[in-house]
């Protein structure tokens, strides 16, 4: 069993009968959603899912999984999700995909906010490893950017995959790649992105966290 497995089944323990159970997306959180229909099978355990994205909704429903919209949703009790990037105060970095908001929204309405990943993804800063994925509205991009370049930030628009366009994301949004200098730490970061006119949603996920897990040569700590 490899590490994101490993800290996925760790995981599902906090998973109790009746709960609202947020589900991630990404490697880490598919190995979670496998392990609650295991669950489910094999052990009778009841709890309604609620997904992050279209391709975790498409795995827990190929699972049977039972789950609900998230517009019908004020709060749920539990979120479990990878990361990109961890910083040493569990300030995460999320959203190399296109499901940043919902992945944001349920974090914010979990009781518990459980994140889950592999010692790889541990670094010193947000921004270590990869750019922030700064979700904006179309047609605000070109105010966002120059406003995110006066306080630093170097960066452009994501290219689609045929790179013949602009990436779109699942709520209709272009993203802005972005790096900042290292010496702006994630609390400064957040509340200038979140300052931004035009931007949807970003990838900096500050004091969201009720846990972190990681999981690291077959042993997983909690902290
Ligand atoms: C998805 O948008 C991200 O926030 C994921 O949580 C992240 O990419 C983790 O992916 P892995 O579990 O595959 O490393």
């Amino acid at each position: 069993m490899n590490d994101k497995q490993l800290v996925a089944l760790h995981a599902a323990k906090y998973v109790k009968d009746g709960m609202l159970v947020g589900l991630g997306t990404g490697s880490t959180a598919n190995f979670f959603i496998e392990e609650l229909a295991r669950l489910q099978q094999d052990q009778g355990l009841k709890f309604t899912t609620i997904a992050s994205s279209t391709i975790s909704a498409q795995k827990a429903q190929s699972l049977q999984l039972p789950i609900v919209a998230i517009e019908h949703v004020s709060s749920i009790d539990l979120y479990i999700d990878g990361a990109d990037e961890i910083t040493p105060d569990n300030t995460l970095l999320k959203g190399r995909g296109s499901d940043l908001v919902k992945e944001k929204l349920l974090a914010k309405a979990a009781n518990q906010f459980i994140a889950v990943a592999d010692a790889s993804k541990l670094v010193s800063y947000i921004g270590q490893n990869f750019t922030i994925p700064i979700e904006v509205i179309p047609f605000a991009w070109q105010m966002a950017k120059k406003n995110l370049e006066a306080v630093g930030g170097i960066g452009d628009l994501r290219p689609n995959a045929a790179k013949d366009g602009f990436w779109i994301t699942s709520h209709g949004s272009y993203v802005l790649d972005m790096r900042f200098d290292a010496s702006i730490n994630a609390s400064t970061l957040n509340a200038l992105i979140n300052n931004t006119p035009g931007v949807v949603e970003h990838g900096i996920f500050h004091q969201l966290t009720s846990l972190v897990l990681i999981a690291q040569d077959g042993v997983v700590s909690e902290r």
